[in-house]
């Protein structure tokens, strides 16, 4: 608590003013203005004595940034949907509430999705290229050929909120709907997105497209390597708009110099932002786009809105409108 009796808050960031305004006008705010994270050090310092912190993904909270904030810390609230920057167990162990953002992202995610699929399908980054380099003289009937998307088939690795929209996207497309998670859904969830589970071994030799969705843990670390690449087709396309480590980068940088799979589009790489000696970055059949799949206005202030009701909830000391469960 404040001199003014009011909650201490630190917010990692600038977020819409969706989401800073009531805060501020709730709380004594810290906000660290800068484009670029707080550094560490820096991000210990300024977390210290705090009753809340508004943290991003790019924020570690573990037992180190804990210790440094103290024990009157009630509340840390992510502002993304996912929390893998966060030791959702530290936190419960210290009694320490974790929210985060879900649901509001979803339809913006799935589309993003879908726009890294239609743009790697139909090269729409080698085209925009081609045309700026000066190079297109007419119209060439081999020129920039790629796969059709309409009546494909794609396999959504992950089949949750995020998973479930791009597959009612892909109805629209007339494809053919392959997914894969821990377990089945119920046929009332997989039924009307006409969807149809297949182990990930039976799953990725059928697919023209790969659309990953998982969240990342022990379990989806590297789930995308060279072994499950072989499996793929050499026509198919990989986009991932999870989390970058789900993906072994050098095992996708050989997979599409090789020819083993056609392409791949990512928001995410591991590390962000990727550095430019990555394999990735030289291969003109990778696009890739710097972490943007919420990134649209509209969702981006419903994120604002959600992080801003779980920090001064839990300032509060009220039950956070979207909590984190603690693990098991
Ligand atoms: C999230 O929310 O987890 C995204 O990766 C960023 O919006």
């Amino acid at each position: 608590m404040s001199a003014s009796g009011r909650p201490s808050v630190f917010v990692s960031r600038i977020i819409p003013d969706e989401g800073l305004d009531p805060i501020a006008a709730a709380c004594e705010m810290d906000l660290w203005r800068d484009e670029l994270p707080p550094p560490r050090h820096e991000l210990l310092r300024r977390v210290a004595g705090r009753d809340g912190i508004l943290t991003l993904l790019t924020d570690r909270v573990d037992d180190g940034l804990l210790d440094a904030a103290g024990p009157q810390l009630k509340v840390v609230s992510n502002y993304a949907v996912g929390f893998d920057n966060i030791d959702v167990a530290a936190c419960a162990r210290r009694g320490v509430a974790v929210g985060n953002t879900p649901g509001v992202l979803t339809e913006t995610t799935a589309d993003l999705a879908w726009a890294l699929l239609m743009a790697a399908a139909r090269r729409l980054p080698e085209g925009d290229r081609y045309v700026r380099a000066g190079k297109w003289k007419t119209w060439g009937p081999m020129l920039l050929l790629g796969p059709d998307v309409h009546d494909a088939t794609i396999g959504i690795v992950g089949f949750g909120r995020i998973g479930q929209a791009v597959a009612r996207r892909a109805q629209g497309f007339g494809m053919e709907v392959l997914y894969h998670d821990l377990q089945q859904l119920p046929d009332d969830v997989t039924r009307p997105l006409g969807a149809t589970y297949l182990p990930l071994e039976e799953l990725l030799p059928r697919c023209d497209f790969v659309s990953i969705h998982v969240n990342l843990s022990e379990e989806t670390r590297g789930l995308i390597n060279a072994t499950t690449l072989s499996w793929m087709k050499p026509t198919a396309v990989l986009v991932n708009t999870s989390r970058g480590p789900v993906v072994d980068q050098p095992a996708l940088a050989a997979a599409l110099n090789g020819s083993v799979i056609a392409g791949a589009a990512l928001d995410v790489t591991d590390p962000e932002p990727i550095p430019m000696d990555d394999p990735l970055v030289g291969l003109d059949n990778c696009l890739i786009v710097p972490h943007i799949a919420s990134a649209s206005r509209a969702t981006r202030a419903k994120m604002a809105q959600m992080a801003a009701a779980n920090l001064l909830a839990g300032v509060r000391g009220e039950p956070l409108p979207t909590p984190v469960k603690p693990p098991a």
